[in-house]
């Protein structure tokens, strides 16, 4: 025999044999697509931070969600802009707020998708933190019924899941609590368990104005260093009854991803967040990094790292360019 016996290369030779040996597959029904949503004029105003991104009313959101549906996405997580904020959030559970707003149109629209509601107060807030301040802090405790209240109005309107990002101590066993005494145990609860203190949230607070007024919020999510941390806050909200669980963002954490998958046995979704996409699209811009395959690249790592489901503002391209490749496929059979 001569040698070498293994040649890597045989099964890289033609897209077949790359196929057959490939370990890992993108398909639209693993995204998750957000969604911003306001309600002033004009109804579609486009997000500079965000290329192809844009804020929209209700009725445009239940526009898009129908053609991600059509392109087979799976879900979109809705994201609230009101027009007035105050101290304690309180359009955030608004029942004629932007979101619930959304979301029954998009019930009516586009009835197989699987919708999900971001609850935290920093988008509703004056002072951009995710929760009640007292004495200059973030009270945890006080929030938690605030938090509560929201996620009622989202499930009450039809949300499929309720996605608490907020970083308080308890608040999914207070959301399961609030929704089960509402008999509302059907609504199902993603948590953002792993929520890193990150760079990376930039241009998203930009679209959303949530950017806090004083100090940062290394108070309550998580510290960049720390991987046996992630671990005990998805474990502590899977007992308080997470029915999957997010780490976020996605690429600066990919071993966050691999540990909580191998030590939970709940769903697992990753969040390709704003910065992340901004950067790509950036350096893109500049021909420094090709857009579409930098894409394919970074969500597939994130679903090898171990996530079942990516969010990423991504998915409607890379579902457009998956359902193209399917075509593709078909014409030459
Ligand atoms: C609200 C929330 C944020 C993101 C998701 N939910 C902003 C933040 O924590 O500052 C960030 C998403 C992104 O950057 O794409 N708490
Ligand atoms: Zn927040």
């Amino acid at each position: 025999m001569s040698y070498p016996a293994q040649r890597g290369r045989r099964l890289r030779r033609t897209e077949g044999l790359r196929a057959l040996a490939r370990e890992t597959r993108l398909s639209p029904d693993q995204l998750v697509a957000p969604l911003f949503v306001h309600q002033s004029e004009p109804a579609r105003q486009p997000i500079a931070s965000l290329p192809g991104q844009a804020r929209l009313t209700p009725e445009l959101a239940a526009d898009e969600a129908r053609a991600l549906s059509a392109l087979g996405v799976g879900s979109v997580l809705l994201f609230g802009i009101p027009a007035r904020k105050d101290a304690e959030g309180s359009a955030a559970w608004d029942e004629q707020g932007p979101v619930p707003r959304a979301i029954r149109a998009i019930r009516r629209h586009a009835p197989q998708m699987v919708v999900w509601a971001d609850v935290c107060l920093c988008e509703y807030t004056d002072h951009g933190h995710c929760g009640l301040l007292a004495d200059g802090e973030v009270d945890n405790d006080a929030t938690l019924p605030l938090l509560a209240r929201a996620a009622l109005a989202y499930a009450h309107a039809g949300a499929d899941v309720v996605a608490p990002s907020d970083m308080m101590d308890g608040r999914v066993q207070a959301l399961r609590a609030a929704l089960d005494h509402a008999g509302l145990s059907r609504t199902a609860i993603v948590s953002y368990a792993v929520k890193y203190a990150s760079a990376f949230f930039g241009p998203f607070r930009e679209a959303a104005g949530s950017t806090p007024r004083l100090g940062d919020r290394r108070g309550y999510q998580m510290d960049s260093a720390n991987v046996r941390e992630a671990l005990r806050e998805a474990e502590s909200d899977v007992a308080e009854g997470a029915d999957a669980v997010i780490v976020k963002p996605g690429l600066p954490y990919l071993d966050v991803v691999r540990a909580v998958r191998e030590a939970l046995h709940v769903p697992l979704v990753a969040y390709q967040v704003s910065g992340e996409y901004a950067m790509i699209h950036a350096a893109a811009e500049r021909g420094w990094i090709d857009l579409e395959r930098a894409m394919v690249e970074t969500v597939l790592g994130l679903r090898r790292a171990g996530a079942d489901l990516v969010i990423t503002y991504f998915a409607r391209t890379l579902a457009e360019r998956l359902a193209e490749a399917r075509l593709a496929l078909e014409e030459q059979r």
